[in-house]
């Protein structure tokens, strides 16, 4: 398979500094740093994970940064208008052209939410919806900065394993800079509407008799045999371009920092990336203090928990993962070091929650009038737990991070609202006042009218 320079389109090739790359490489563990990093985003002297710095961001004024920042929000510029590239002075940034690959990612909003603060007793509580990027989760802020330097090392095909989103992704992010896309991801075991997306958007698509982590590690076996640039979260631009939800999330908060942030954690790229970038704004002074940042997994995926709980943090205790929330099916964890340091350094907590728990938190956010994915409820679902241990207070600010847009998953919403998902388990009162199944009438006015009356029926029964 020859590599060569690709195109891209012209219609997104900005480049921000035009400058020499001035980021390096460092090594989480050793600390040695280089210039340059092999596929494997492994440290050369010692094999534990990369992550990028930048000696100039050492400087940065918090004050100027604040206010170029916010300025940036009226522009439209290509650059200022992508919620990952506004914050450009702390990125990595790519040499001249082909400049950066990008769909106006970022910019998600944050939304209060009434009913979840209600049930939880928290009266600060707010979703910073992920869900809402251009291919419906996370994944597209650290997408459009590592796509950028995948384009800008002439690779032809950019490869991921996925269990769904980064796949979906990083399809959508390949096409838009000229590249060509490889997917692994497990058969069976994603949703077809990310599946789908990948699909549309021109991926090579595998569906491997596998799970996710024996996908991630046949990835790791075939970037050291075919010329493919890997963008897994182990590739540390995707972290950098996920790090600006902290960012943009400060900057709506007017850089008042909440108590808490709840990210749930399957690979842990996302809690590690989010992390970092606290810590930086911490440095440089641009928030007071640091938010606790927790992690939140599904029983049946919870390597982080029982490696903090077991091992204290010292080793990874992998596990065989099972969950409904598919998109975190995750059971050896590429990133637990790095999530494991930033959950320590803002004193945050990590739990696990219930299959169950996962499905009602999931439609107490539909009932918002919201929705996310099943992955992305184990926040609300997590809180709950973190509440009733007085982790969280109830006079303090919670933002949960939702990582995937409802549409992401539809079997599981389907399942859920016909009562279907847990089969052998009966449904508790909480459950079932959740559930809106879908009901199947005549094409009669009296049918319809019959049924609404029913409705309003219900509706009006105290404790309805
Ligand atoms: N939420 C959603 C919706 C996800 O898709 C993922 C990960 C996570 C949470 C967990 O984030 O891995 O950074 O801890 N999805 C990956 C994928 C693994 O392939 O789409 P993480």
């Amino acid at each position: 398979m020859p590599l060569s320079a690709t195109s891209g389109r012209s219609s997104d090739r900005q480049t921000p500094a035009g400058s020499k790359p001035r980021f390096v490489f460092r090594c989480i563990g050793c600390g040695q740093t280089a210039s340059s990093a092999s596929q494997d985003y492994r440290c050369a002297n010692c094999g534990n994970l990369l992550e990028i710095t930048d000696p100039s961001w050492k400087s940065a004024n918090a004050a100027s940064l604040k206010s170029l920042w916010r300025e940036r929000r009226s522009s439209n510029d290509a650059l200022d208008l992508s919620g990952v590239w506004r914050f450009r002075e702390l990125l990595p940034l790519p040499q001249a052209a082909p400049g950066v690959v990008t769909l106006r990612e970022g910019n998600t909003p944050l939304y209060e939410l009434p009913l979840s603060s209600r049930i939880t007793g928290i009266s600060h509580l707010y979703a910073k919806h992920q869900g809402m990027n251009p291919t419906g989760s996370f994944k597209d802020t650290g997408m459009t900065v590592a796509a950028t330097f995948a384009r800008e090392s002439g690779s032809r095909w950019v490869a991921c394993a996925s269990t769904g989103n980064t796949s979906a992704s990083m399809a959508a992010y390949a096409a838009r800079g000229g590249m060509r896309s490889l997917v692994l991801v497990p058969e069976g075991k994603i949703s077809w509407s990310k599946l789908s997306q990948a699909l549309d958007y021109g991926a090579l698509a595998c569906q491997l008799r596998t799970d996710f982590d024996g996908c991630l590690r046949l990835l790791q076996e075939l970037v050291k045999e075919a010329p493919v640039y890997q963008l897994n979260s182990i590739n540390p631009f995707r972290l950098e371009g996920q790090k600006t939800l902290a960012f943009e999330l400060m900057d709506q908060l007017d850089w008042q920092p909440p108590d808490h942030i709840i990210v749930p954690g399957g690979n842990l790229g996302n809690s590690s990336a989010i992390g970092k970038g606290l810590l930086e704004m911490q440095n440089l002074g641009v928030i007071p203090r640091l938010p606790k940042l927790s992690v939140i997994q599904a029983e049946g995926a919870n390597a982080l928990v029982r490696t903090l709980r077991e091992t204290n943090g010292k080793h990874l205790i992998s596990v065989q993962a099972e969950t409904r929330a598919t998109a975190i099916r995750i059971g050896n964890p590429v990133s637990w070091e790095k999530a494991a340091k930033v959950i320590q350094a803002t004193n945050g907590a990590c739990e696990q929650v219930s299959e169950i728990a996962i499905a009602q938190a999931k439609a107490e956010i539909g009932a918002e009038g919201i929705g996310c994915e099943p992955a992305s409820a184990v926040t609300l679902a997590g809180l709950k737990k973190l509440v009733q241990q007085g982790f969280v207070r109830k006079d303090e600010s919670v933002v949960l991070v939702l990582t995937g847009n409802l549409l992401k998953d539809p079997d599981f919403t389907m399942e859920f609202h016909r009562g279907d998902l847990f089969r052998d388990h009966r449904d508790s009162a909480a459950l079932q006042s959740l559930r809106h199944p879908p009901v199947i009438l005549d094409a009669t006015i009296k049918a319809v009218i019959q049924t609404l009356e029913q409705a309003e029926k219900s509706d009006r029964k105290p404790n309805a």
